[in-house]
């Protein structure tokens, strides 16, 4: 099939790639000049395992080219994907002003019938508006199709999940317009849910949430966990072993971040709001997700006093969760500036993130370090902020030489309780029971409207 694909973001760029590797001819459009001229070049614009081969494959392969021009792309195609960002706005809602113009854009050009999907993730009843500005801006009389094919691809493990996907979603209002989308999707032989638009716009976010949901309950449960001397991971695994629960998105940790979950968590209590429906258990994923964080900090207060003047801290990890350089929404890159703001000075390595990190944490009073043991020569502690797999293998003894105090704030529960306390390190972890604790968990939790603020509600 031909296929456009506007936006090359996470979603546009690795749809574009995957459609290609499938054997459809595929233009990817983007406003960004430079942005385009790179990938060309094999120069992807994020870290994404495995992503630049397949595109250097398939251009090779004459399947996939690039354009700046949204009429030159979607001249030939038979679907027009919109993958173009939808970032949260002031009121939490999602900005969709780039939707609206890329939609223009087609409705200007559209010269014979094609599906216009939105890939992108938009609350319920934006593809209706799509297909009204579509029709406003069409030049002669042309039909055309919408549809909703959200994506549930991640980030660092897109490729994968974009070939062996569990459903596809196709929200459409005619029998063509699904005909189109099986014949791009039916070789896969996973489910297709055939829906209507709104449907489909609503599975996006609910699965979204649905999933923050789950870490937010496991982040409590964890919270109990270190009162009550249990241990979230195993609970966690016991639960998860229960197929009606699944062991996936149980892992306790600082807190959920990215450029998903917080905007679209935030996105789908303004609908609801906006419906005059109070969704109450949203509201506390968000509360619970702040709080991790706070609770996580306290800690270290409680380690080490409120004043951090002096103390020098060995962060591991800075992207908002393992095998990106994405930093959007990073929990680590909060609670870093949690710990400097308390005084402290901060050495701190990723593997892919430290560029990004440094534009917005700037050089004062932090260090990037170009591996993670460099990070704990002479550091008073170590903490573990990101889920990066190499932090898992870390040889305690060295770790144990090289820091100046054997104490480990491991906030993505990442390295095995009993092995770090039988090399003896103080070992605070997230949902484990540390000794000393008691009286941090005995202190009075306050459910701020702050909090909810901050997460964009
Ligand atoms: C998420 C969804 O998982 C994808 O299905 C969806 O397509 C994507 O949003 C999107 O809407 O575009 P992503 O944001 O890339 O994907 O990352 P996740 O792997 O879901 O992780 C999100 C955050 O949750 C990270 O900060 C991670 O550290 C945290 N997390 C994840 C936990 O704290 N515990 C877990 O058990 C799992």
């Amino acid at each position: 099939m031909k296929l456009c694909v506007i936006g090359t973001g996470y979603v546009g760029l690795v749809g574009a790639a995957i459609f290609a590797d499938w054997g459809n001819e595929v233009v990817g459009v983007d406003i960004d000049e430079n942005k385009i001229k790179k990938i060309k070049n094999g120069e992807m614009p994020i870290y994404e395992p495995g992503l630049s081969e397949i595109v250097l494959e398939n251009i090779k392969e004459n399947r996939l080219s690039f354009t700046t021009s949204i009429a030159d792309g979607m001249r030939e195609a038979e679907i027009v994907f919109i993958c173009v960002g939808t970032p949260q706005s002031d009121t939490g809602a999602a900005d969709l002003s780039a939707v609206w113009n890329v939609a223009k854009e087609i409705g200007q050009h559209l010269k014979d019938y094609k599906v216009i999907v939105t890939k992108s993730t938009v609350p319920v009843g934006t593809n209706e508006k799509v297909r009204e500005i579509i029709k406003e801006n069409l030049k002669e009389k042309v039909e055309f199709d919408v549809a909703s094919n959200p994506e549930f691809l991640r980030e660092g493990s897109s490729v994968e999940d974009m070939r062996n996907t569990d459903r596809t979603v196709v929200g459409a209002d005619t029998q063509r317009a699904h005909q189109v989308m099986h014949k791009l999707y039916d070789h896969l032989g996973t489910p297709i849910v055939e829906c209507d638009l709104r449907s489909a716009e609503m599975i996006k976010y609910s699965s979204n949430a649905f999933l923050a949901t789950k870490i937010s309950f496991i982040n409590e449960i964890a919270q109990i966990c270190e009162r009550a001397q249990a241990d979230v991971t195993v609970v966690a695994r016991g639960m998860g072993l229960d197929r009606r629960i699944g062991t996936a998105f149980l892992n306790a940790g600082i807190g959920y971040g990215g450029s998903c979950f917080p905007k679209d968590v935030a996105a789908l209590y303004k609908t609801s709001t906006d419906q005059a429906y109070d969704f109450k258990l949203l509201r506390s994923v968000m509360e619970v997700n702040k709080l991790q964080q706070v609770n996580f900090v306290d800690k270290v207060k409680k380690h080490f006093g409120s004043n951090l003047t002096g103390k020098t801290l060995g962060c591991l990890g800075l992207a908002f969760k393992g095998d990106t350089d994405d930093i959007r929404e990073s929990v680590s890159i909060e609670v870093i500036r949690q710990l400097r703001g308390l005084g402290a000075y901060i050495k701190v390595y990723d593997p892919q993130a430290s560029t990004n990190a440094r534009a917005v944490l700037g050089d004062t009073a932090i260090e990037y370090c170009e591996d993670e043991y460099s990070v704990m020569k002479g550091s008073d502690a170590l903490f573990i902020l990101t889920e990066w797999k190499q932090f898992k293998g870390l040889d305690l003894e060295k770790v144990k030489s090289l820091l100046k105090n054997h104490v480990i704030f491991d906030g993505r529960n990442l390295l095995d309780k009993t092995d770090v306390e039988k090399s003896g390190f103080t070992y605070y972890a997230v949902g484990k029971y540390t000794k000393g604790l008691k009286e941090l968990q005995d202190k009075k939790v306050t459910h701020t409207s702050a909090v909810l603020k901050n997460n964009g509600s």
